[in-house]
């Protein structure tokens, strides 16, 4: 038997979280160890006062009233070029993002945190098998597009991959297992977002799945921020003359890495935080929207609004609530900084949810009620925050096509289908039609768009036949 490390159990009392070491004298050295650093990673004083704000739903619910009703449709906004002029703008962006991923001076951030409870997958997200011949993972999709934007632009693109305790030694090992798909691993740098404890609804104490385990899960992607910061990240990349990270989301293979019209757009226009954004298929499309309010770039989550609110126009007879969130954005580095002042953390959101727990004789609870408070926090949360906001209309059928539900919408087959889709698409445009049966996959070594793949069929590179594969062979 060890007695407590010294401070804990007062640090519980003061918290009224004794009951976190009703197990103590039971568990081994070991599990002893775990918990101690499971408690001491918990920051009581901040679950305390969000819990003990919880109970205002209904005022929050009021805000969110005032918010949708203050609502705009966003100003600083970049559409899909539709003329000439807007061509020749979205060139100069491109050519100006060149010369930047040239210089070396953006790396990409990818939030592989989540513990993608909807998919159901049993391991990180990342290691998904998306390709739809080769079955290649979302982590090498995303690995070969980085390579490629290397190769083409001739810079340094670091990769900075966030995780959780969730998905931090699995997605190594798998990097491992690969061989890192060919990178210096001195280019790529996985850091940890910190959790947060579920606590039980109605009384805040901190909820344990077994004696010696408190029930953490991932702290959302708004832990970024932190997490950047507390790792040395945020610090060794300024040293290294980043100016601007490229951000995106574990689950969308059709993400256009880097992309250059992209980067170039959000420097030109002095940006700290810019946003791609697309169309809204229907109104009540399950998606975040960019939104003005008061002079900020806001998000509205669809919940906050009902039908009516969801489809209202404005004068000038443009849906008001259109700009749906893809969660890719371009961060200029001295704004994450900024963000990193005063107490670096961006708001906790409190979730409602079924959590499993152990009562206090130890015997396990499983539930479907919702007894637990989560906390997480919201990376678009950061886009009030900034000063200079910018908007940029991407190309839905293009680049957004994510994983999310094991089926239905946002799935592997809708994922799968659309890179099948895209693959078919270029294959066409350079003058081969294959039949909509045939499932193509083209790796982005292989060709990063259209006029790549073009060139890389005429020069024999690659055939046609190693790009698809009929149903007969699937
Ligand atoms: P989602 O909001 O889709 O959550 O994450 P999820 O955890 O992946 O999936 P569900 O909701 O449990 O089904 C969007 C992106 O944010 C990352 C995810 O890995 C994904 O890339 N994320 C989410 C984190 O990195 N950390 C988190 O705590 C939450």
């Amino acid at each position: 038997m060890t007695t407590t490390p010294p401070g804990v159990a007062t640090k519980l009392a003061e918290y009224r979280q004794e009951h976190l070491l009703q197990w103590w004298d039971e568990l081994s050295a070991e599990q002893q160890n775990s918990l101690a650093a499971q408690i001491e990673s918990i920051d009581f004083a901040t679950v305390q006062r969000v819990w003990q704000e919880s109970p205002n739903a209904a005022a929050s619910l009021d805000a969110g009233v005032d918010r949708v009703q203050q609502s705009a449709a966003p100003k600083a906004v970049v559409l899909q070029p539709s003329s000439e002029a807007d061509e020749a703008q979205w060139q100069r962006a491109a050519e100006a993002g060149t010369h930047l991923l040239a210089d070396g001076k953006v790396a990409v951030i990818t939030v592989a945190g989540g513990q993608g409870s909807r998919l159901g997958f049993a391991h990180p997200k990342g290691m998904f098998p998306i390709g739809p011949n080769s079955s290649r993972s979302l982590f090498q999709v995303f690995a070969e597009q980085i390579l490629a934007r290397k190769r083409r632009h001739g810079g340094e693109i670091p990769w900075l991959i966030m995780t959780s305790s969730a998905t931090h030694s699995e997605t190594i090992k798998f990097f491992e297992q690969h061989d890192y798909w060919g990178f210096d691993r001195n280019t790529v740098a996985f850091f940890q977002q910190g959790s947060m404890p579920a606590v039980d609804a109605s009384s805040g104490r901190v909820l344990m799945s077994a004696p010696g385990v408190i029930c953490l899960s991932p702290d959302g992607h708004g832990g970024l921020v932190t997490a950047l910061k507390s790792s040395g990240l945020l610090d060794r990349m300024a040293k290294e003359g980043i100016e601007s990270f490229f951000y995106h989301q574990v689950d969308n293979p059709t993400v256009i890495m880097c992309d250059p019209a992209l980067v170039g757009l959000h420097t030109l226009n002095d940006s700290q935080l810019t946003t791609n954004v697309v169309k809204k298929q229907h109104p009540m499309e399950p998606m975040g929207v960019l939104v003005d309010i008061d002079g900020h770039v806001e998000i509205i989550e669809y919940s906050e609004l009902d039908e009516q609110q969801a489809a209202g126009k404005d004068a000038s007879g443009q849906w008001v609530f259109w700009a749906g969130n893809t969660a890719i954005h371009m961060f200029s580095l001295t704004f994450l900084e900024q963000l990193t002042t005063g107490d670096g953390q961006l708001e906790l959101h409190v979730a409602r949810k079924s959590v499993d727990h152990i009562d206090t004789e130890g015997k396990l609870i499983q539930t479907s009620d919702l007894n637990a408070n989560k906390f997480e926090r919201f990376i678009f949360d950061a886009l009030p925050l900034a000063t200079t906001a910018l908007i940029v209309e991407g190309n839905r059928e293009r680049e957004f096509n994510p994983v999310k539900n094991a089926d239905g919408n946002d799935s592997p087959a809708t994922s799968r289908g659309a890179l099948s889709r895209i693959g078919r698409e270029w294959l066409a445009t350079a003058g081969h039609s294959v039949p909509e049966t045939a499932t193509v996959e083209i790796s982005p070594l292989t060709a990063l768009d259209a006029k790549e793949l073009a060139s890389s069929l005429a020069d024999g590179r690659v055939t046609v036949g190693e790009l698809i594969k009929s149903p007969a062979e699937k």
